[in-house]
């Protein structure tokens, strides 16, 4: 499963990347508002800056909500970078967008997806990626991984070959849960990814490793 990481924010996206386990990263408007960027040329060089941090796809987000507007704005994203992919909503028109860009061999992340229709109907428009947001699945009381278990079973069945993106990861648990149920992809907050290191069994026996090496090595008058 590839890790990406789903912020704007450059200093996580160099952290991440220096532990050489980050495959892409993910922004989305809300994302970029927290960080504070906004205009046009603001936005635009935060995401070349970004693809100059990581090798893998870069997700940015259009705003437009009209085919005409999001085959503008996809165009001029896709033109900044090679890593650059369209990321585009789960609307009407955004699946004749997704379609568009697929005819045309640019990348392309279909957003905003919370159920398993909204996923096949993205992979038959021909989108790279799918992006189910499992978290905010979760806040409404519906098992958000059991919609990527389920997106793997439709897109297996017909051997789609659009990547199933999990979205709105909030914890490392939801890491391993997307991992058990087959998503090609988990766009997760640093601290999910860091979290998986987490085990106090591994702290315990480290300290004990360094504990009997420290003895062994201390020379007794
Ligand atoms: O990738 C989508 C993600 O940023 C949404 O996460 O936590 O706002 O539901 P969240």
């Amino acid at each position: 499963m590839k890790f990406f990481i789903d912020t704007a924010n450059l200093d996580e996206i160099r952290e991440a990347q220096a532990l050489g386990v980050l495959d892409g990263v993910t922004t989305n408007p809300s994302l970029m508002a927290k960080e504070g960027i906004s205009g046009e040329e603001n936005v635009i060089q935060h995401y070349i800056d970004i693809c100059e941090i990581v090798d893998g796809d870069v997700s940015a987000e259009v705003i437009s909500t009209d085919f005409d507007g999001m085959v503008e704005e996809g165009n001029k994203l896709a033109s900044l970078h090679k890593q650059i992919v369209v990321k585009i909503p789960m609307i009407k028109d955004g699946i004749k967008a997704l379609k568009y860009f697929s005819d045309k061999g640019t990348k392309t992340n279909c957003t905003l997806v919370f159920s398993a229709g909204q996923a096949l109907l993205a992979a038959k428009a021909g989108a790279n990626y799918v992006s189910p947001f499992i978290g905010r699945l979760d806040d409404a009381t519906t098992d958000g991984a059991e919609l990527i278990a389920q997106i793997r079973h439709i897109y297996d069945n017909y051997g789609y070959e659009t990547q199933i993106l999990a979205a709105s990861i909030r914890h490392s648990m939801h890491i391993i849960k997307c991992a058990e149920f087959g998503a090609d992809v988990a766009t997760c907050p640093l601290s999910a990814i860091l979290g998986l290191l987490n085990h106090p069994l591994t702290d315990i026996g480290l300290a004990k490793f360094l504990a009997d090496h420290k003895k062994a090595n201390t020379v007794t008058a």
